[in-house]
């Protein structure tokens, strides 16, 4: 563990005591995809409620690389490619995150080729590319594997067409809706898919004079047209998966804890299952109260593309059904590594037995005794604190880098509610 990579947390030994509010700051799955937008435009493009996560910091570095300027003070983030020159994406940098891959439909429509590593990001299971290769082929693109790197190529532009999603992807989506706008014709994009940080990339390419039909739907139709600078700043929309993170703490050991800063309609399926836990909420129209119940009720879980339980969420609401009554069972359809972090959890008393890859069951109500752990990946990072949390005795969880890069000052907002945690 490097310095100031460990979070030390004083457990509350199952007391529900965390009282106030929590602000939620802007999405990292929807900051990183206008930033990579961004460089679609000859001109400045200026966004507002950007978090400071060190995905933000890591994109901008790999847009400079590229070419383009990037400024980040304090919550305002400004992206100005009209220089932009490089196709060549870092492999460093662009293998530190799964965002990366969104790059190469912006570089492949507006500079006729792009070079770039197999993207990495989390540890959660297979993460191929093999979608956003087939697609761009059929737009005319050519393809070339050389050693670990990939090029597409496609210098006098993409064609138009039709492209169907064998399987929902969001970085697929909103890859191919960047790259449209510039393309020789229509183009059709077909199961796709509906996040509502989907939507938020729409309007900022609508932002910037695009044409686009549908971005929600399964059904996304962009037609050619001029980008141009923006003219008023773009403001991220608040990130539904730290409020679901936040909600899941406040379901284990709210007293009465607000999440401020949320558009509630983002969070239909999560506020479902806490609703069928017995969790006490209060549903504002940018804020949600909640309240620990004295009992928590078992349910029946599944991930599902948006509008179903985000994938983002289940580790976090792993922690709050190991304090259910009965029998949980957790259905994990997205990612077939995303329940391994569970091993940690058990060994801090949960009673969870994975089934298989993509199911696994728990049984509560067993309080969980402080381990020192590590984060593996962002979310089952953030499970972790929350584990710690309600836990008796003092935890480390570290890896707290691997937090930073979704979640901006995470200890601070949690002692501002009222958790013991600090970092060092
Ligand atoms: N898939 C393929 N081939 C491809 C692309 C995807 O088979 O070419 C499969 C994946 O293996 C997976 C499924 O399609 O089984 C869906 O994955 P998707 O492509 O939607 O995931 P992603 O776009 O790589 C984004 C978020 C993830 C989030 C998922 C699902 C970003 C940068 N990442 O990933 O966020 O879990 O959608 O909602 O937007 C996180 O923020 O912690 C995170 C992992």
């Amino acid at each position: 563990m490097t310095s100031k990579n460990v979070f030390t947390i004083e457990g509350l030994a199952g007391k529900k005591t965390l009282k106030g509010s929590i602000p939620v700051y802007g999405a990292k799955n929807n900051v990183l995809k206008v930033m990579a937008a961004a460089i679609l435009i000859e001109g400045e493009s200026k966004f507002t409620n950007v978090p400071n996560i060190a995905d933000v910091t890591s994109l901008g570095r790999i847009l400079e690389g590229l070419g383009a300027f990037v400024t980040h003070k304090g919550s305002e983030l400004t992206v100005s490619a009209k220089g932009l020159s490089g196709s060549v994406l870092d492999p460093v940098l662009a293998k530190s995150m799964r965002a990366s891959i969104v790059l190469i439909g912006p570089l492949l429509a507006r500079l006729g080729s792009v070079t770039f590593p197999h993207p990495g990001g989390d540890v959660i299971g297979e993460r191929p590319i093999d979608i956003f290769i087939s697609g761009f082929q059929k737009l005319g693109a050519s393809y070339l594997e050389s050693g670990d790197s990939y090029t597409l190529s496609a210098p006098n532009g993409i064609s138009g067409g039709e492209i169907f999603f064998r399987i929902v992807s969001v970085t697929a989506t909103e890859t191919f809706m960047m790259a449209a706008p510039l393309a020789k014709a229509p183009i059709t994009l077909k199961n796709c898919a509906m996040e509502p940080e989907i939507v938020a990339l729409a309007e900022f390419l609508k932002s910037c004079g695009a044409n686009i039909e549908g971005a929600g739907t399964p059904t996304i139709i962009i037609h050619p047209s001029t980008l141009t600078q923006p003219t008023s700043a773009f403001a991220i929309v608040p990130d539904r998966i730290e409020a679901a993170t936040f909600l899941a703490l406040g379901a284990i050991a709210g007293e009465e804890l607000t999440v401020t800063g949320v558009i509630s309609e983002h969070l239909d399926a999560v506020l479902e299952i806490l609703h069928m836990m017995g969790a006490m909420l209060t549903v504002g129209k940018d804020s949600i109260t909640i309240r620990a119940p004295q009992t928590l009720n078992s349910v029946k879980l599944r991930t599902h593309e948006y509008p179903g339980f985000p994938t983002d969420a289940q580790a976090p609401m792993m922690v709050a059904l190991t304090q259910a009554e009965g029998e949980s069972t957790v259905v994990e359809t997205i990612f077939n590594g995303r329940l391994n972090y569970t091993t940690e959890l058990v060994s801090m008393g949960a009673k969870i037995a994975v089934v298989n890859p993509h199911r696994a069951t728990v049984k509560g109500k067993t309080p969980l005794k402080a381990r020192d752990i590590d984060g593996p990946d962002i979310r089952a990072g953030l499970a972790y604190i929350l584990a710690a949390a309600i836990a008796d005795g003092t935890s480390h969880v570290g890896n707290a880098h691997l937090m930073d890069r979704g979640y901006e000052a995470i200890e601070k907002r949690l002692a501002g509610v009222g958790l013991k945690i600090t970092r060092s």
